[in-house]
């Protein structure tokens, strides 16, 4: 760790054989960063060496011969794990506690060059995040393609003026046909077994055709040998996309309040929230948040070669959840944590795979040691406006968690 741009600098060195190795000494460098940042008053960069195709700022530091064998060396030593470039770590600028919060990363606003996309193909589109990067996309009068398995559902949800090509991950003809023309691509796929394969066909796919841009949906906590298995896939993708070469930013979102639409029908018939929470705090984010990150990080230059921690502005209990949503719905809807094994079991018999229940009780497990319980300011220093609350979200989703008989009156005034 170092920079050659520091006027000051702390070096931390930290060899590291095998991807946990790499996961553990990161962690502890990030601790590092975190418990010295009062103390920073410039920018601070954590070097891990990557080979960059688009100008080493790393290599610049060493001497050809050194750097020679520097690479030689990580490539008898450690030729799976790619050398991470020059990520960079905000400044402190007053000398915040560091228990505080997270402040934002390092998010270039003073210059906002727009860059002119030809066209932006976004897939998952009809998912979450994927169908806000398109209405975000749309407001900027950026043009569009939609990548879809199902037009009709496509164009029911997106409305008729998204411009669809039908397609699928698994069929890399159909998404060569889709990139045509394409100069920016925005990379989400859905939390599956062949997730890795996907997204990095997609990748494979673009680098082949030129694309100039890609922004990946990726999840806060992404790192190789994660005990999430989603979380490892997604750090292998990213590497798989810094390795293309083509100029990327990664988006790597909280938890998801989208999330909470699965308990919906069970709020509706019991009045009641369950979870494995505890009383975790969550700094949960607004899918709509994500989306307008994503279409910044793809329009606007200045983020390349980026990844951007994204949370919401609080952290909030599912106690705090229960409460917005009693709020927002207009009855009383209270929280009963509930043990790993059942909530389990209950997502199982919801139609949820084993697998990936099994997944999501893993996550609360982090959730409840507090992984995600401090908000970082990166959606405000991105998009310029402070992201939504789960109040906000409650509201506009009120009708979904009301019991069956609301529903109904509120029909029939409708109608
Ligand atoms: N939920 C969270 O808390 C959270 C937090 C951080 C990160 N993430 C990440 O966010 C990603 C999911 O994003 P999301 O919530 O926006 O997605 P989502 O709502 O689950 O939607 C998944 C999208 O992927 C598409 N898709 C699935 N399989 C496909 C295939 N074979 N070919 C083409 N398209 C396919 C789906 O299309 P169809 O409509 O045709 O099915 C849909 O558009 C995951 O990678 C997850 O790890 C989630």
């Amino acid at each position: 760790m170092g920079s050659g741009e520091a006027r000051f600098s702390m070096n931390a060195i930290g060899a590291t054989f095998t991807p946990e190795m790499a996961g553990a000494v990161e962690a502890r460098l990030a601790f590092l960063v975190e418990a010295t940042r009062p103390y920073q008053t410039g920018e601070t960069f954590l070097n891990f060496m990557e080979e960059n195709p688009t100008g080493d700022r790393v290599s610049a530091a060493y001497s050809p011969e050194d750097w020679e064998r520097l690479v030689a060396l990580k490539d008898e030593q450690d030729p799976h794990n790619l050398f991470r470039f020059n990520r960079n770590i905000p400044p402190s600028r007053v000398g915040p506690d560091p228990d505080e919060g997270l402040p934002s990363e390092r998010v270039k606003t003073t210059e906002k060059r727009r860059k002119t996309m030809t066209k932006v193909l976004v897939t998952g589109a009809t998912g979450n995040v994927g169908s806000q990067v398109i209405q975000e996309l749309l407001e900027r009068g950026v043009p569009v393609r939609a990548l879809v398995r199902d037009p009709g559902k496509a164009s029911a949800m997106l409305g008729e003026g998204v411009e669809l090509a039908v397609g699928d991950f698994g069929d890399p003809e159909s998404l060569r046909s889709a990139l045509e023309g394409v100069d920016g691509v925005f990379l989400a796929c859905a939390n599956q077994a062949r997730q890795v394969e996907y997204e990095t066909s997609v990748i494979d796919a673009a680098t082949e055709m030129g694309v100039g841009r890609m922004v990946k949906l990726s999840a806060f906590g992404a790192e190789i040998g994660s005990q999430i298995a989603f979380w490892d896939w997604h750090a292998r993708i990213e590497d798989h996309l810094r390795a293309s070469g083509v100029p990327s930013v990664i988006l790597r979102p909280s938890f998801s309040m989208a999330n909470l639409l699965a308990s919906a029908e069970a709020v509706q018939y019991t009045g009641k929230l369950f979870a494995p929470a505890e009383d975790a705090g969550i700094s949960m984010i607004h899918p709509r948040d994500v989306g307008a990150a994503a279409a910044v990080a793809l329009v606007e230059d200045g983020h390349d070669g980026e990844a951007y921690t994204l949370t919401g502005p609080e952290a909030i209990t599912f106690e705090g959840i229960a409460g917005d949503l009693s709020e927002a719905v207009g009855r009383e809807i209270e929280y009963l944590n509930v043990p790993d094994e059942a909530a389990q079991q209950s997502m199982i018999e919801q139609g949820l795979p084993e697998f990936v229940a099994a997944e999501i009780v893993a996550v609360f497990g982090v959730l409840r040691q507090g992984a995600q319980d401090r908000p970082t300011g990166t959606v405000q220093a991105l998009t310029g406006h402070e992201p939504s609350t789960f109040a906000d979200f409650a509201h506009e989703n009120a009708h979904l968690f009301a019991p069956p008989a609301m529903q109904q009156d509120e029909r029939e005034k409708a109608s």
